[in-house]
């Protein structure tokens, strides 16, 4: 690829932080020095649904150390939500400990603030609640009548579905089930908050910076401009960290009530409880099509649970309106409330639940055809997005099956499951299709060009951060580019709410909006350098111009934001998932062998870091088949997974080959630089080609995630008509 420099954007360079990362010399939230720091441990109820009808702190508050014990009794008053059940977004407020009712299992009810971290979680223990119990709604067969029509509505009926599925000659109706997933970030949810005559300064582990200062500010009806986040290094999400939670509330609410600087980590057992979950969906598919396979009607109906306090729901059937040409369609959600806390959203919200379902009916739909299920989808491929009627900017969705099929060896599967074996074990291939929006947002920006002994240094600011993803290497390699000088050149400065705002890391927006972000402040200083000076010279590098002209030091902002064109499109990304799978025949055992991943995801700003998203993106969407699953207890409510012995993620041995191929795309329309999104696009539709590939060795059809060995080796072969 052709680049200004050997670091520009399209190459494979080393992470810019790797080394202060493997070094230690990374800052994370809960490891900045702060003077006179104080530390706190909070307190979860231990019922899911009642009152707090007494709190004895006494024995707590004469510990050593102990410096405040805080609950609903002694809280500062917040805002409070106006309206019953709102919608959850990235910057909601956070009210916490404003009353004594309890709605879910593990909900804080205190915190204890010492001179120690051991100080406070010893007293954290000695305070006695009691509670007057009611029956909380946990199981979600019982609740099912409570489901509800959500206010945010994302609905959507096009065509006669009754009309379609009569004129279908071939149809099928299935129910899928995924089961409550959390994310599980490496570094744990932490914060180290100050108060400061009524300024917030906040350490915090977040996805988005200029919307967790939103929530601060709000909940304490305080100026944004008195909120200062921080977080240059974020240890991963997963959508667990886009909204500031209750606990970041927690600790500027002890920092103020104590003068001191507090820090609070949330907890590896409290992290299933306080941050974050992916709920529980039920989603049945009708869908049918015509002899020669073409499609005539689709639904997708998911049902799901919110808690009784905030409201989220997760838009699985976003991916049935768009991805095919199907001229009738009816997408539902429906919520049933549940003592559980407010689920949200995690990677690929809606794609990668809601793939798993479409995907798999569209192989079921396939085999009751007789159809390969590369030819059926291709057929049924559209060009224009049938939910809103706009053309796709780009997509290559064709061509990353058609192309993963021959790096796959597509040809060597066998259309009857069952009939590829070796020894004991069932070989099966499976396939599915991928696509994620590509949702790039205003973005600014600012650069500052300094000349140091005759060589250009600069240095790119923006409130970005950098989840693991690659947000720092992309920001320099763009820098870098339009600027002509060396990655080593350029300084990254990111994660703090001084510095222009941006979207954050959150729907796989991230790299386009950062990259387009920091072009534009590099652009307008060139420009205005240029102005400045008069220069009329196109060729000449803005390095030579500053010395020429004895300029040492040259500032510029610059915002990238959609385009007319953008509005008028839909942008998705869109990719292929295929899937080697051996089922041992005697014990349901399987092995996932190969998997190879084909992305249309425009331009690749740099295929190492983008390598590393799609990998992660096929482990999750890998665990989603092989072992995530968080379990309610159905008498008190409380998670019984709560520790990676019991929550299961995969790990090396678990995962197979992985190939991932990119098709070289460049789309204008998504943003200046041809960028769309890829981070959850990994993820998606994974779980779907899994457990295709299950079916195509064994005849099984497993609709229930997770497939333990357990639940294959009871199903029943399929009747195969
Ligand atoms: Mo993502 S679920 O928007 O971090």
């Amino acid at each position: 690829m052709e680049t200004a420099t050997s670091s520009g954007i399209g190459n494979a360079i080393d992470r810019v932080e790797g080394r202060l990362k493997v070094t230690g010399m990374a800052k994370y939230a809960s490891e900045f020095f702060v003077e006179n720091l104080a530390y706190a441990q909070a307190i979860n109820s231990t019922v899911a649904k009642g009152k707090i009808v007494s709190i004895d702190t006494s024995e707590a508050e004469k510990q050593k150390g102990v410096i405040l014990v805080l609950t609903h009794l002694n809280a500062e008053k917040l805002k409070a939500y106006d309206e019953e059940r709102p919608v959850l977004s990235v910057s909601s407020i956070q009210p916490v400990l404003q009353s004594p009712e309890i709605h879910y299992y593990g909900e804080y009810v205190g915190l204890v603030v010492a001179d120690t971290f051991e100080q406070a979680q010893y007293a954290a223990r000695l305070v006695k609640i009691e509670y007057e119990k009611d029956a909380p709604t946990i199981n979600f067969e019982e609740a099912r009548g409570e489901a509800y029509k959500p206010n945010e509505q994302s609905d959507h009926l096009r065509g006669d579905i009754d009309a379609g599925m009569a004129e279908a000659e071939v149809k099928l109706e299935a129910t899928y089930n995924t089961p409550i997933e959390h994310q599980h970030p490496m570094e744990l949810h932490a914060i180290i908050a100050t108060w400061d005559n009524g300024k917030v300064k906040a350490y915090a582990s977040q996805q988005m910076i200029d919307n967790a200062a939103i929530t601060i500010a709000e909940t304490f009806q305080i100026p944004k401009r008195d909120v200062r986040v921080i977080a240059p290094y974020v240890g991963g999400g997963f959508g667990s960290k886009l909204h500031a939670k209750q606990h970041v509330i927690l600790a500027v609410m002890a920092a103020k009530m104590t003068g001191r600087p507090v820090q609070l980590t949330v907890t590896r057992q409290q992290m299933f409880t306080n941050t974050n979950l992916r709920q529980h969906n039920e989603q049945k598919i009708s869908i049918g099509a015509t002899r020669d396979g073409k499609l005539t009607a689709l639904a997708h109906d998911t049902l799901s649970h919110t808690s009784t306090y905030e409201e989220y729901q997760e838009p699985c059937g976003s991916v049935s309106k768009m991805l095919y040409n199907v001229p009738n369609n009816r997408v539902t959600h429906r919520l049933i409330p549940m003592n559980i806390q407010t689920p949200f959203a995690m990677r690929a919200p809606g794609e990668a639940t809601g793939s798993f379902a479409l995907e798999s009916a569209m192989d079921e739909l396939a085999w009751k055809l007789k159809m390969d299920p590369i030819a059926f989808r291709i057929l049924n491929d559209t060009q224009t997005d049938l939910s809103n009627d706009k053309a796709f900017s780009s997509r290559l969705l064709k061509e990353c099956l058609r192309i993963g099929a021959d790096k796959f060896g597509w040809n060597q599967r066998k259309m009857t499951p069952g009939t590829n074996r070796q020894g004991n074990w069932l070989i099966g291939y499976g396939v599915s299709a991928a696509s994620r929006a590509a949702p790039y947002q205003k973005t600014s920006s600012k650069v500052l060009l300094e000349l140091k002994n005759k060589t250009l240094y600069a240095t790119v600011q923006m409130d970005a951060t950098d989840i693991g993803t690659g947000s720092y290497t992309i920001i320099a390699q763009t820098a870098s580019e339009y600027l002509g000088i060396p990655v080593e050149r350029i300084t990254v400065e990111i994660g703090d709410s001084l510095f222009p705002v941006t979207p954050g890391s959150g729907g796989s927006w991230g790299a386009a909006s950062y990259a387009n972000g920091a072009r534009m402040a590099c652009l307008n200083a060139i420009d205005g350098l240029k102005r400045k000076l008069n220069s009329h010279d196109k060729a000449g590098s803005i390095e030579a111009l500053m010395i020429d002209n004895q300029v040492t030091r040259y500032e510029a902002e610059g915002t990238a934001e959609p385009s007319e064109a953008f509005k008028k499109h839909s942008v998705y990304s869109f990719g292929a998932n295929f899937s080697e799978v051996w089922v041992d025949k005697d014990t349901g055992m399987y092995r996932i062998k190969r998997m190879v991943n084909v992305g249309a995801c425009g331009k690749i700003l740099n295929p190492k870091t983008a390598f590393g998203q799609i990998i992660g993106g096929l482990t999750m969407g890998a665990g989603m088949v092989i072992a995530e699953q968080s379990r309610v207890e159905p008498n008190y409510g409380n998670f019984i997974t709560r520790s990676f012995a019991d929550y299961h993620v995969p790990v090396n041995l678990d995962m197979a080959n992985i190939e991932v191929v990119f098709l070289p795309e460049e789309d204008k329309i998504a943003n200046e630089m041809g960028v769309k999104g890829i981070g959850e696009l990994g993820i998606t539709s994974v779980a779907a080609s899994i457990t295709n590939a299950i079916f195509n060795a064994t005849g099984k059809r497993m609709r229930d995630l997770p497939v333990t060995p357990e639940k294959l080796l009871t199903a029943a072969v399929e009747e195969i008509s």
